[in-house]
């Protein structure tokens, strides 16, 4: 007997589409009114594989939709210095509107240091602390672009969140600790009860076995089972981690932290991997720089 498949895919790819056709109507409004074409920068250090695939993703995402992009490549033997001299910059060009650095950084670079360089105004990522205190304070500000993607998928989905039971998995600093404070907000999405489980949790499964909501930000490949979900519940997959694969082209394949066949079959909705989270980081994103650039017209 076939297995009856009764759970919605939260699209990330079809939603991210959506978006950047909003966002490029947009653009040829301000075209045609001589206003400022949104200009986003990426400053790129090092040759790790993932990283260069977001970024050269997020640069022909700019193309796609008229804004302009610039990249900045560096060797990982860039010293911290010359980089925090490039930042600054970025900061006094008003020729671009927002730029990123993206992360990780080689060791011998202090990534607080340049996530604190980067000029809050132009920081279309939301790491400055500034930008995390104002989201915290619901305070207008960049949100950054993993956490924001996901607010917007729960919200074009019209997924109900009031009063919710939401289990937040991880807490770092760029997706778990924001979750867990939006998913909470007097706010729709939001409205939330959060709790937030991490890697000194006794029991993980006690809690996600009550959730309605679960977002799973760890990096662990297939973490979340079966088991550990109730019939009904909405997963949010934040992770992907590159699993070896000769039968693919790339030699890899992507992997979600969470076991997708067997929690869909129980879910209502849940997000896929590659296509659910991953699109919409860029396309927030790109809105994060469309603010930015309407804020310094
Ligand atoms: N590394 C992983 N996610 C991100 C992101 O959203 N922005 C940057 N700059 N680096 C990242």
């Amino acid at each position: 007997m076939e297995m009856e498949t009764t759970y919605q895919l939260l699209d990330g790819k079809k939603t991210s589409s959506n978006i950047k056709e909003e966002l490029a109507i947009e653009v040829k409004k301000i075209k045609e009114e001589g206003g400022q074409i949104p200009h986003l920068a990426a400053i790129l250090v090092g040759d790790d594989g993932a990283s260069e695939t977001y970024v050269n993703a997020k640069v022909k995402a700019c193309e796609l939709i008229g804004f302009k992009s610039s990249l900045f490549r560096y060797d990982a033997s860039i010293s911290e210095l010359e980089l925090l001299a490039k930042i600054e910059e970025l900061n006094n060009d008003s020729s671009l509107h927002g730029f990123i650095v993206q992360l990780p950084l080689p060791d011998h670079i202090d990534e607080q240091k340049v996530t604190e360089a980067v000029a809050p105004e132009k920081d279309v990522d939301g790491f400055h602390p500034e930008n995390v205190g104002k989201m915290a304070l619901d305070l207008p500000t960049f949100v950054s672009a993993t956490p924001y993607g996901i607010m917007q998928l729960l919200e074009r989905y019209n997924i109900e969140t009031e009063g919710k039971n939401c289990v937040v998995i991880g807490r770092s600093h760029i997706v778990g600790l924001p979750m867990s404070i939006l998913m909470a907000k007097k706010a729709y999405p939001g409205n939330c009860t959060v709790t937030v489980c991490h890697s000194r949790t006794k029991d993980i499964k006690e809690f996600t076995t009550k959730a309605d909501i679960i977002i799973v930000a760890l990096g662990s490949s297939e973490f979340l089972t079966a088991d550990m979900v109730k019939e009904g519940v909405t997963v949010i997959d934040v992770g992907i981690t590159r699993i070896k694969d000769e039968s693919k082209k790339s030699g890899y394949r992507l992997v979600g932290d969470v076991k997708f066949d067997e929690v869909a079959a129980k879910s209502s909705y849940i997000t896929p991997v590659p296509g659910g989270v991953g699109p919409m980081t860029i396309a927030s994103l790109l809105m994060n720089t469309l603010t930015a650039a309407k804020r310094a017209s």
